[in-house]
């Protein structure tokens, strides 16, 4: 019992006296370089398209927002939208990053931004919701929620995001603390204003339809805000609304994007930008390494080590051979066998022990971690079951899928065969696949346990409000083409390869879940090569949903479906109209094609001459965009449908009881 103690000990000598000596080298690693200022300014004087196209390539607008010919304004939400304008959220961000923090010192920039804003009724009595704010953000693809939340945060951004608004509120939110409907509040990673203004103290009424201007200050130096808000055209106000000293650097990080959010909710109104200037100063100290970096981290001159650092080593080297002592002497005097197990089990085992290696969870524990399957933790749902959010012991989030008595039953489950299922798919690893951390199989319930990801699932960012930009959707395609081949390399097929069962992390790494445990009819058994191809077939659906930002609608039939859209589009060798506009213009088109046509050719019938590729062939054609693909049937195959008609393996209406109408 002692060992680990003295084990730590000695570890924190070491570590003692590992610190002079890197604090003395360090003049020979690093020169500290002269302090330069990283500057940025933008400035708009209008947003007319007409007069400056490039508007569209420097300011990103996501969600519902669009740029108005006739107004010269940025407009939050789209007013020309057919939809309802209620409960929209938009955002409008400058496309490059900014220098907001210097990682080295922790010492915030200098901004200022000025900009002219007018808040337009959309008539009726809808009239009066919610509010425009100048938002600092981490990523340039992430909309809020709309209402109360400003499009400022959603649930995916609760940790690791670090956002900050200045927000021009019309609307009263009592629950979040707002003071009336007609404030300015500073938001510093939550909704909750850390601080609220009445806009009246300084005659402004907000929604009057008056264009309005602010100036924002911020000086990094001192940490000092200053806020001021008045009427365009106007003098520059002399007293500000806000103006205090605050320390923005724990919600910054060394880039950042800016720009503007607004939303409404159960009330409408049109958040107008008319005009803006933005520029920013932060310091940065050139750091040039130096040529002796390795060798004085190995190297230590013998005149140069300071004399206390020898009592330590002496101190340190005596703990460490009493730690050993210790440990050898604990060992010897276990039994043998013991001894014999404790020495071979960790050559042995050591692909078998993972870390995290998925365990059998009891009801109780999993209903701790999802607070009683409180409804404030339930994700989503679907034909399966319900899925949580879970918090474990360690603090570690989890996501619970809890399948329902009713899927149980109806696809008359065999519990032995799913426990033998999971003890399957437990077993795989790789980089692109979610990870199973445990079970619950008891005579009633059936609960999985997976990683949690905070940027939830991609159909999420396809079709809701986020925008992805193209690099990212090649990413995802390419990932989870390999995260597929790799899992038929293992004999394991996926079986519900579909845009929600793929999911991002906090750095957009797409990770490919839920895999292997559709359960079939116990009398439909397939044979594997059979179902790998039906993967293929979902996995192409899959890449052109990605590349279209469009949903691959279930009435195929009728010829509506965007599989037939893009086999029509083939055709009339028009492929690029596939591409999702939202991506930007920035990207190579003929790339955007390639990556269409492999998508097709996942989809072809595999009969005849025509083949379907395999996953891994699907990869080598993604990585090497010069290798050459085989040539897609000039006309759309007559039958699209995931399984052949041939085999007869799966009628559509078996496939949408397992959830694929979702
Ligand atoms: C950086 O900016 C500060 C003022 O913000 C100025 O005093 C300083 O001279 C500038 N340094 C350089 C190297 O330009
Ligand atoms: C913008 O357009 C709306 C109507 O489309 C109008 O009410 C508003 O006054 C315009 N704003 C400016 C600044 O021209
Ligand atoms: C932006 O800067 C220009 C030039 O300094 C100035 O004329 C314009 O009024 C400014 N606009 C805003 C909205 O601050
Ligand atoms: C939105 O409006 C509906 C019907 O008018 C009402 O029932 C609901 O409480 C309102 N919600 C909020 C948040 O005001």
């Amino acid at each position: 019992m002692g060992s680990p103690f003295f084990l730590t000990i000695s570890l924190f000598l070491l570590s003692l006296l590992s610190k002079p000596t890197s604090i003395s080298s360090k003049k020979h690693r690093v020169i500290e370089g002269p302090i330069t200022n990283v500057t940025k300014s933008i400035s708009f004087q209008n947003f007319h398209l007409r007069t400056n196209p490039r508007i569209s390539h420097d300011v990103k607008l996501l969600g519902s927002a669009k740029f108005s010919n006739e107004n010269g304004s940025i407009q939050i939400p789209d007013p020309s939208q057919t939809i309802d304008l209620k409960h929209q959220a938009g955002r409008a961000i400058y496309s490059s990053p900014i220098r907001l923090l210097d990682p080295l010192t922790h010492s915030p920039a200098s901004f200022d931004t000025t900009f002219s804003f007018q808040i337009t009724t959309t008539g009726g009595s809808d009239s009066g919701g919610s509010g425009l704010t100048f938002i600092i953000v981490p990523d340039e693809v992430t909309v809020g929620r709309p209402g109360p939340w400003l499009a400022m945060v959603n649930d995916a951004c609760e940790r690791n995001y670090k956002a900050i608004a200045i927000e021009f509120d019309t609307h009263k939110n009592p629950e979040f603390g707002d003071p009336n409907d007609n404030h300015v509040g500073i938001n510093l990673g939550s909704i909750v204003s850390s601080t609220t203004v009445d806009a009246s103290v300084v005659g402004v009424y907000l929604k009057d339809g008056s264009v309005h201007r602010a100036w924002i200050t911020y000086d990094g130096a001192i940490k000092h805000l200053d806020i001021r808000l008045g009427s365009d055209g106007g003098d520059f106000p002399t007293k500000p609304i806000y103006s205090s000293y605050l320390d923005l650097s724990p919600y910054l990080k060394e880039y950042m994007f800016v720009g503007f959010s607004a939303s409404t909710g159960n009330k409408t109104q049109i958040h107008n930008v008319l005009a803006w200037n933005f520029s920013s100063t932060s310091k940065a100290f050139l750091r040039l390494p130096s040529m002796e970096t390795c060798e004085s981290k190995l190297l230590t001159k013998p005149g140069s080590s300071k004399p206390p650092s020898g009592f330590l080593i002496f101190i340190a080297v005596v703990v460490l051979i009493l730690a050993v002592l210790l440990n050898f002497y604990c060992y010897s005097n276990k039994s043998k066998d013991e001894k014999s197990t404790a020495m071979i089990i960790p050559e042995q085992n050591q692909q078998l022990r993972l870390p995290n290696k998925p365990r059998r969870f009891t009801i109780s524990e999993i209903s701790t971690v999802t607070r009683c399957f409180s409804e404030g933790e339930l994700l989503s749902s679907d034909s399966r079951g319900l899925f949580y959010r879970g918090t474990l012991t360690n603090g570690c989030q989890v996501a619970v899928m809890r399948f329902s008595t009713q899927f149980i039953n109806s696809a008359g489950l065999d519990r032995k065969r799913v426990v033998k299922e999971i003890g399957k798919i437990s077993r795989v690893r790789h980089p692109n696949l979610v990870s199973l951390r445990g079970w619950c199989c008891d005579a009633r319930e059936m609960i999985l346990v997976y990683d949690y990801f905070q940027n939830g699932s991609l159909d999420r960012w396809l079709f809701g409000s986020g925008v992805l930009p193209w690099t990212r959707r090649f990413k995802v395609i390419k990932d989870i083409a390999e995260s597929l081949s790799f899992l038929h390399s293992k004999k394991i097929t996926h079986k519900n390869v579909r845009t929600s069962s793929v999911f991002l992390d906090i750095t957009f790494r797409p990770l490919l879940g839920d895999f292997g445990l559709v359960f079939q009819h116990s009398d439909s058994r397939v044979e594997t090569v059979t179902s790998q191809k039906a993967d293929v077939f979902e996995f192409g659906i899959l890449v052109l949903e990605t590349v279209a930002g469009k949903r691959n609608s279930e009435e195929e039939e009728e010829g509506m479906g965007l599989l037939h859209f893009a086999w029509g589009m083939h055709e009339k060798g028009e492929l690029m109209k596939v591409v999702d506009r939202r991506v930007g213009s920035v990207f190579n088109s003929e790339h955007a094609v390639r990556v269409v046509e492999i998508g097709l050719l996942c989809t072809v019938n595999d009969v005849g001459k025509n083949r379907r590729p395999s996953m891994e062939d699907v990869v080598g054609f993604l990585n090497d965009m010069d290798r050459p693909i085989p040539e897609l049937p000039s006309s759309r195959p007559i039958s699209l449908f995931p399984y052949n008609s041939a085999t007869g393996l799966c009628g559509v209406s078996t496939c949408t009881s397992f959830g694929r109408s979702m």
